[in-house]
């Protein structure tokens, strides 16, 4: 008797071939993005320089962490699953470049740990590269608040 084939899960992407052939490079999927993302969130949680910054913000951590995991299936596989603006949301924090090279050690970390190397290379380019932009962000607005207006 044949053995019917269990079921794949559909892939839901904007480019689907792309999606699955980034997979099958990486070893990322939903159930390693999911399981960075919370690893991560720990890590950041129990840092005494980066915890405060996010406890004094984010109340309900479960919506967060469900946001977290789209954004990085969307970058990571691009799936087009995030639909938000991170830059606003970082504009004004009371952060340095120390802030985010900790956020980062931390990542790199938690992705050494659940992805494969591939996988882990892959997001901690990408987290890098946003990471530089949002600090950008961050203290260009940090600068504009202490300059006083010429208008
Ligand atoms: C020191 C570094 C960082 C700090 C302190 C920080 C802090 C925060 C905080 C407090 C929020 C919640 C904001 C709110 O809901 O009002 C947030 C949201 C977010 N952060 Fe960061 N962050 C940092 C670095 C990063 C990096 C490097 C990335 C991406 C690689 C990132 C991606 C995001 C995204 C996608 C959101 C959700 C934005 C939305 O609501 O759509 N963050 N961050």
């Amino acid at each position: 008797m044949t053995q019917m084939q269990p079921e794949l899960p559909p892939i839901r992407s904007m480019r689907p071939a792309m999606t699955a052939d980034t997979m099958a490079r990486t070893g990322l999927d939903e159930t390693v993005l999911t399981e960075l993302v919370h690893g991560f969130y720990a890590r950041v949680r129990s840092d005494p320089d980066l915890g405060p910054i996010f406890s004094d913000r984010i109340t309900n951590w479960e919506p967060h962490l469900e946001k977290m995991v789209a954004f990085w299936s969307s970058v990571a596989l691009m799936t087009g699953r995030y639909h938000g603006a991170p830059v606003p949301k970082h504009a004004g924090l009371p952060v340095t470049w120390a802030h985010f090279e900790r956020w980062l050690e931390l990542f790199r970390e938690t992705a050494d740990e659940v992805c494969t190397p591939e996988g882990a290379a892959h997001v901690v380019e990408r987290a890098e590269r946003i990471a530089r932009s949002l600090y950008m962000a961050a203290v260009d607005t940090q600068r504009a608040g202490s300059v006083p207006s010429l208008g």
